[in-house]
């Protein structure tokens, strides 16, 4: 039975790091605000050089030298973005052309802040079913680009960045304990789409547009569809929540993580938060809290880690795997 199992985790951060502060001279907010209603104190915001396509190549480079493997052995790359570079070709492939790649395939998937979690379902079903060995699952974004800056109510809660993995199929017995992907569930509705959406696109104003969001709306549905959801995983997984060693959830605002935790009945020394120092990286921000907890040491092999994202569409989802 084949697992697709994790070897490696990477991520590049835009240069330049903007402090709460930063927004008190642009809007009419405080650093107290942010940080009260969003646990939020800063974001990485990328300069003219740095695009959806350069930062999704940092972190993708990242992620092969930490899985001791090169260009040369990926033959899938899912690229989860909101903010591609063009409207096509998909920003994945230009990520391919940019490692030298010319063989294997790569595409696109849009799922808003639930990309990664959608697109690395995706490979993982790419590999088990034997289309791929080894693939790059990337969540890349530049939302500043999309940001409003005068509206106070969305432009202070969002980042840019990108986060990477190489998933690489093996052989397994099939067991709980065996390394890999155990569990996923993914859901979407699209009667929530007033509630966060982008005001503009090639078919309808022929513009990019810029972010919209009922926050208070998104705030309403998100624990109770986070916890659906992860409950969903938890049940196919047969696993319950007190055997979780890690749960690695979307970071958009501390408020809903810790509800969403505490409805779950996972205690908070158990939860990557990395909402403070990236704030909402949209699809990135699952890879980039799952690459500070391995980084630090947190994150160890045989650990049992749930990632976790809702956003835009709405879509959400979640995926159990073993570290
Ligand atoms: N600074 C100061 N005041 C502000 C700011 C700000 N930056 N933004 C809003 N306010 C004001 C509002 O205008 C309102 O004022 P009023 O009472 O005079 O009308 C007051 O603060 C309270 O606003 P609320 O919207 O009720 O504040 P809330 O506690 O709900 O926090 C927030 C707002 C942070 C947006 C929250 O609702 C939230 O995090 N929502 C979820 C967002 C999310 O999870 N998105 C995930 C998906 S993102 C994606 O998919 C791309």
């Amino acid at each position: 039975m084949i697992r697709s199992v994790i070897k490696g985790v990477g991520t590049s951060l835009p240069r330049r790091i903007m402090k709460n502060s930063e927004f008190e001279t642009l809007v009419d907010t405080t650093d107290e605000w942010i940080v009260q209603r969003t646990g939020i104190t800063q974001r990485h915001i990328a300069g003219e050089d740095e695009t959806t396509a350069s930062l999704g190549e940092a972190a993708a480079r990242a992620a092969l030298d930490a899985a001791g493997l090169t260009p040369a052995d990926i033959d899938l790359i899912v690229l989860a973005t909101s903010t591609p570079n063009n409207t096509f070709p998909a920003t994945a492939v230009e990520i391919q052309n940019r490692l030298g790649i010319t063989h294997g395939f790569a595409f696109d998937l849009q799922a808003v802040c639930s990309g990664f979690v959608y697109a690395i379902n995706t490979a993982d079903l790419y590999l088990r079913g034997g289309r791929a060995k080894r693939a790059l699952v990337i969540g890349s974004e530049t939302f500043s680009r999309i940001l409003d800056w005068t509206d106070r109510t969305t432009c202070v809660l969002f980042g840019d960045g990108a986060g990477a993995v190489v998933l690489e199929a093996q052989e397994g017995t099939g067991a709980l304990t065996d390394q890999g992907i155990i569990a996923a569930s993914l859901r979407s509705d699209g009667s929530h789409k007033q509630k966060l959406y982008v005001d503009g696109g090639p078919s309808t104003t022929g513009k990019v547009g810029m972010l919209r969001m009922e926050g208070k709306e998104v705030f309403k549905h998100a624990v109770g569809m986070i916890t659906d959801v992860i409950e969903e995983t938890f049940r196919q997984g047969e696993i319950t929540a007190d055997q979780l060693d890690w749960f690695v959830p979307h970071q958009a605002n501390r408020r809903i993580i810790e509800a969403s935790a505490k409805k779950l009945g996972i205690p908070m020394e158990k939860v990557v938060v990395t909402v403070d120092l990236h704030g909402n990286t949209s699809a990135a921000s699952v890879p980039l809290a799952l690459a500070s907890a391995v980084a630090d040491g947190r994150i160890k092999k045989g650990d049992l880690v749930l990632l976790e994202a809702m956003g835009g569409g709405f879509t959400w989802g979640a995926v159990l795997l073993r570290w």
